[in-house]
């Protein structure tokens, strides 16, 4: 199966050689744990080696990100401005929605669009799909039924019917309460999080790929940091 490459030196190796192609990788972890970051990494690298990328933001706002990108030395801004990384900003378009919605009396469901539908249309010439964040997928917090999955499988399918290798980013927390609705689906996942150091009162941090169809998992805990450089795997 032909890879592409996640933009992380020693995270490659790992995935038996990148991302599998075409299709979809889920990664969790808590807040802080490095996923947008490794979303960056991986559109930045593409979008330099002259693949087209699409980054949906469903909870997070794009300026906030193109930040983080330029801090770390991986500027996202020449991309879009050529039109080489399209951005599809549900969570800004949805808070101009909920003010016009306020501003017309109506109710928001009544302005609520069918992100598929967007997703379908942006993703068709699209090679690395980043969505940030899976969570959104649920109007509420503890959602346990059916609704995420209704509205997850389209969009996976979608997108691996184009395919586009997508990397799906969702919190911990959010993962946990709508009971990993997505593992499933997913061809491989990648784990973030922390674990106490020797040096007590310290944090680490740790990944580990858990799922990746088609190849023997290592499953073990690989440490990794993050510096002005971005992220940087451990005994690599
Ligand atoms: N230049 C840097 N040096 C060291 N750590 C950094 C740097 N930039 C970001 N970080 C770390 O990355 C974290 C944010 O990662 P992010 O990918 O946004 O997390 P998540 O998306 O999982 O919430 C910050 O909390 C910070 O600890
Ligand atoms: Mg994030």
């Amino acid at each position: 199966m032909e890879r592409i490459k996640s933009g992380i030196e020693g995270l490659d190796p790992l995935l038996g050689g990148g991302y599998p192609k075409g299709k979809g990788v889920l990664l969790t972890g808590p807040t802080g744990s490095g996923k947008t970051i490794f979303g960056i990494h991986f559109l930045h690298s593409n979008c330099a080696s002259g693949k087209k990328g699409l980054l949906v933001l469903t909870r997070t706002r794009l300026d906030d990100l193109l930040q983080q990108a330029s801090c770390l030395g991986l500027d996202l801004d020449p991309f879009i401005n050529s039109g080489q990384l399209l951005v599809d900003n549900v969570f800004e378009s949805r808070l101009k929605e909920a003010q016009n919605a306020s501003r017309l009396g109506k109710g928001l469901e009544l302005v609520e669009k069918d992100r598929i539908g967007t997703v379908k249309k942006l993703s068709l010439d699209v090679d690395v799909v980043v969505y940030d964040s899976l969570a959104a997928l649920s109007k509420s917090w503890n959602c346990v039924g059916e609704e995420p999955l209704k509205k997850f499988d389209p969009l996976y399918n979608v997108l691996a019917d184009y395919g586009c290798t997508s990397l799906f980013l969702m919190d911990d927390r959010a993962h946990r309460n709508m009971q990993g609705f997505a593992d499933y689906l997913v061809f491989g996942k990648i784990e973030l999080y922390y674990k106490e150091a020797r040096q007590k009162g310290k944090l680490d941090r740790f990944m580990r790929v858990s799922k990746m169809r088609g190849m023997e998992l290592f499953l073990d805990s690989v440490g990794f940091s993050i510096t002005s450089e971005g992220v940087r795997i451990e005994n690599f």
